[in-house]
């Protein structure tokens, strides 16, 4: 039995701010259990539900040394979904509001937590093969390991993997700061370790320590060798390339399934679709107040609402979009400008557009239920999953040709009669604006193939099970098997 241990930031159910949540909330109930035990460990927020926190059941607890501080560390314990969950228990660090507030306080709290990841493993008896980071929040573990953790036997031989979900984040701070946040010798603060342009950089600390290095689309593995998509790190990634590979992310199709979803008014599936799916639209247009109509195009949008998503080419072309026969339904928090863009779209063309301005599950399916198109017109995407649960529940994506979103939506080609969305290649907004125009050309003009594409991008699979088997494989490899 191999033994792998997740160390992440956020997963689902327990707490999510982005798509690494999904992924390290389904990702790990999707290995062969035959071969693989699968374990993930997280802290304990304050800001998770009470009901989670109801549930955890409490282990042990111990300090522990990290740079001049002596600190609590708890663990507690809880299984879901036949996948076992420790949580780190810190109040000092972990009792603020959300989970990142940004700053040095984050780089404080993640190198905590890095490091205790390594420290409860003897004392839970749990020697892992392959822990498996995420993000610059866990970029500190593989650095630990090598430094602090190589005396006894227990560590000899862990292997560490770093998988990147965005290479714009990166946690930094200058040298100073961070040597006594961690505690780390000056041995380490070298341009070939975790410095970078003078400051220190936890992820670059973790793609240079770790034993493998994966990113979550093929086409990102090669964008990130690139200036324009390698936020600075591009030569690193290039030195690293043997050692770097993609493997696009999928998404839990138990979760996100339009046949058994709890959440939308009308339940449909691939053959049901052409006369089910409309009556979320119905009731969606009901619900937000615009106007009730089933055949006006709809357009979605669920977002975290930064630069990195593409809302300033929204913003650019709102006004003659609406001029148009859509509607659009943003579900989004994030920049008060693109906040406020969408507020004044909503008021400006009333019951033509709805802008939805927090955090709902709830309303994201019912969103990628309702809409006949979604939009996610990218500035870069790692991956990007909101196109692939709009695949899912038959709405037809309009990506830009960036990331995940290039690997995983491929476009409507008219005359062989294959695709499952639209795409442009240029950051440009009038591209985009003619792309969806021709989308809407399709949706009014064309309808039965419009359909056409909806059966095939309900066909399309992304369901986890091919890139756990290449997750897999990369295991056995690092492992020697
Ligand atoms: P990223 O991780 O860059 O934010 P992804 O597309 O990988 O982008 O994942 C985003 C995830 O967050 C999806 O599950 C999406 O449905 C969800 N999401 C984003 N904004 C909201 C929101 N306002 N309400 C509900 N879910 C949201
Ligand atoms: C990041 C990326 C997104 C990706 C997600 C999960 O948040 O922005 O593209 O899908 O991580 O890997």
């Amino acid at each position: 039995m191999k033994k792998i241990l997740f160390a992440t930031s956020e997963a689902v159910p327990f707490i999510k701010t982005g798509g690494l949540a999904d992924v390290a909330g389904a990702l790990p109930k999707c290995f062969d259990k035959k071969y693989f035990d699968v374990r993930v460990i997280l802290p304990k927020y304050g800001c998770m539900a009470q009901k989670w926190k109801d549930q955890m059941q409490y282990v042990t607890h111990f300090y522990m040394d990290i740079g001049s501080r002596n600190c609590y560390v708890g663990i507690m314990q809880m299984e879901y979904e036949g996948i076992q969950f420790y949580f780190i228990d810190n109040e000092y660090y972990f009792s603020g509001p959300q989970p990142y507030e940004g700053g040095p306080w984050d780089l404080e709290k993640f190198a905590y937590f890095s490091k205790a990841v390594l420290s409860v493993l003897p004392v839970l008896d749990f020697r892992p093969d392959i822990i498996h980071c995420h993000d610059w929040q866990t970029g500190l573990v593989p650095v630990y390991l090598h430094d602090s953790f190589q005396g006894g036997e227990f560590f000899r031989g862990i292997k560490t993997v770093i998988t990147i979900h965005n290479l714009k984040f990166q946690g930094v701070w200058d040298v100073k700061t961070v040597q006594g946040i961690t505690g780390l010798s000056d041995y380490y603060f070298a341009p070939d370790k975790l410095e970078a342009y003078k400051d220190a950089n936890y992820l670059k600390g973790g793609i240079v320590f770790a034993d493998a290095v994966t990113t979550v689309s093929n086409t990102y593995a090669e964008e990130i060798k690139t200036p324009f998509y390698g936020e600075r790190l591009e030569g690193l990634m290039c030195a690293r390339s043997n050692s770097l590979r993609g493997i696009v992310n999928g998404i839990d199709y138990k979760e996100y399934n339009p046949e058994t979803d709890p959440y939308i008014v009308k339940n449909y599936n691939a053959t049901t679709f052409r006369k089910e799916k409309v009556k979320n639209k119905i009731a969606l247009q009901k619900e937000l107040g615009l106007e009730q109509n089933k055949n006006t195009m709809m357009i979605g949008m669920v977002s975290r609402l930064t630069d990195q998503k593409g809302f300033d080419l929204v913003a650019y072309i709102m006004d003659e979009l609406c001029q148009d026969a859509v509607q659009i339904v943003a579900l989004g928090t994030g920049e008060a400008r693109y906040e406020n863009m969408f507020r004044h779209f909503d008021w400006k063309y009333h019951g033509k557009v709805s802008a939805l301005i927090y955090y709902s599950e709830e309303m994201s399916h019912k969103v990628y239920a309702s809409c006949d198109a979604f939009l996610m017109p990218s500035l870069f995407e790692p991956c990007g999953l909101s196109q692939l649960m709009s695949l899912r529940y038959g709405t037809v994506p309009i990506v830009r040709e960036t990331g995940g979103l290039k690997d995983t939506v491929e476009p409507y080609n008219e005359y062989e009669n294959t695709g499952t969305g639209f795409s442009f290649c240029n950051y440009n907004a009038h591209e985009m604006l003619g792309v969806i125009r021709n989308a809407e050309r399709i949706y009014y003009d064309k309808k039965r193939e419009w359909n056409k594409i909806v059966d095939r991008a309900m066909a399309a699979d992304f369901s986890w099970e091919h890139s756990a088997g290449q997750y897999e494989e990369m295991y056995n490899w690092l492992i020697g098997e």
